[in-house]
């Protein structure tokens, strides 16, 4: 798979990486014995930037499910393949009775940053990501937190998600921001609109859209019709792939994490890569997409 790196200067990863929202968010879960193949299977593809949460677990009284999981798919992966993998988790949310709520206090996100160490068996992470803004705290306080675990060498590289365009300037007055993660896809345009993905390419920093194909209850809808099917059927590739390739011909330090939770969602995501799509193609997603 081609290299891109997270950011000028980054660590260098797969063009497509992974997200494991999907083997810890859902009732029909896979086994960790499952997970932890679909794992191994994405890193052998060159899948190597893998995305991960505190808070991707069915409710707070497993917080750090999927951390765990990445620990124990690195654990069994040689260690020439599991120096390549860039983990990058986050800390923000909270999970009472599985709802969503967040947290952004500092006092919460230095705990959180302790237990991620914990539930990823390291003491460096590797990328950590201020999951969401609190509207209870100010801004510049969580990402301080942040700060100050990268300055404790418990963070390697931060990065922010779900944040604007004028959170992104903020941040970076606080830290070295090298990345931000927002929801993106041919469903949901915001960064495109909302400055956020131009603000990036401003500063070189890596964006990674989530739910890129949709989110777990649309990516195997996607594409049933339309341009995307159009493409789909003259390149002889699958929706999906057109989906990932889209987003790659956007922007240089793009970096799409679709999650799985089946390896053949992984095997045919990591095929992406070689989509070649042409300008006309780009132009009339964009279109189809507006
Ligand atoms: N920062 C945030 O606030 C935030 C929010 C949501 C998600 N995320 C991150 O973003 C990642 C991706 O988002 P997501 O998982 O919500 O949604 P997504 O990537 O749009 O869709 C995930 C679903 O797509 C299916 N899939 C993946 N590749 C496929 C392919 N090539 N062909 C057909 N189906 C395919 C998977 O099915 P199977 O499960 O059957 O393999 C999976 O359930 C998450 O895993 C998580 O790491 C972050």
């Amino acid at each position: 798979m081609r290299m891109r790196t997270l950011g000028p200067g980054g660590p260098a990863v797969g063009a497509i990486g992974l997200g494991g929202m999907p083997m810890s968010v859902k009732g029909d879960r896979p086994s960790q014995d499952d997970a932890v193949r679909v794992l191994a299977r994405a890193a052998e593809l060159g899948m190597t930037l893998w995305d991960t949460a505190d808070a991707y677990c069915l409710n707070d009284s497993e917080t750090g499910h999927n951390e765990r999981l990445f620990a124990a798919a690195l654990a069994s992966l040689p260690a020439d393949l599991r120096e390549r993998i860039v983990v990058a988790t986050k800390g923000g949310h909270v999970r009472p009775d599985g709802r969503w709520e967040t947290d952004g206090r500092p006092e919460h996100l230095r705990e959180a940053v302790d237990a991620s160490l914990k539930a990823l068996g390291t003491d460096c992470i590797d990328l950590y990501q201020f999951h969401r803004p609190d509207p209870k705290v100010p801004f510049a306080d969580s990402v301080g937190a942040v700060a100050e675990a990268q300055q404790q060498g418990k963070v390697r590289l931060v990065g922010l998600s779900n944040v604007s365009a004028a959170q992104i300037e903020e941040a970076m007055t606080i830290a070295p921001i090298v990345s931000v993660q927002n929801q993106f896809s041919p469903t949901h345009l915001a960064p495109q609109r909302d400055g956020s993905l131009d603000k990036c390419r401003e500063l070189g920093l890596a964006f990674l859209p989530w739910s890129p194909l949709g989110g777990m209850g649309g990516a195997k809808g996607i594409g049933s019709s339309g341009a995307l099917a159009e493409i789909a059927g003259e390149l002889g590739v699958s929706a999906q792939q057109v989906v990932l390739a889209w987003h790659l011909g956007k922007y240089e330090h793009m970096l799409p994490i679709p999650g799985a939770s089946r390896i053949q969602s992984v095997e045919d995501s990591a095929r992406a890569d070689e989509v070649e799509l042409s300008a006309e193609q780009m132009s009339r997603l964009d279109k189809s997409f507006a």
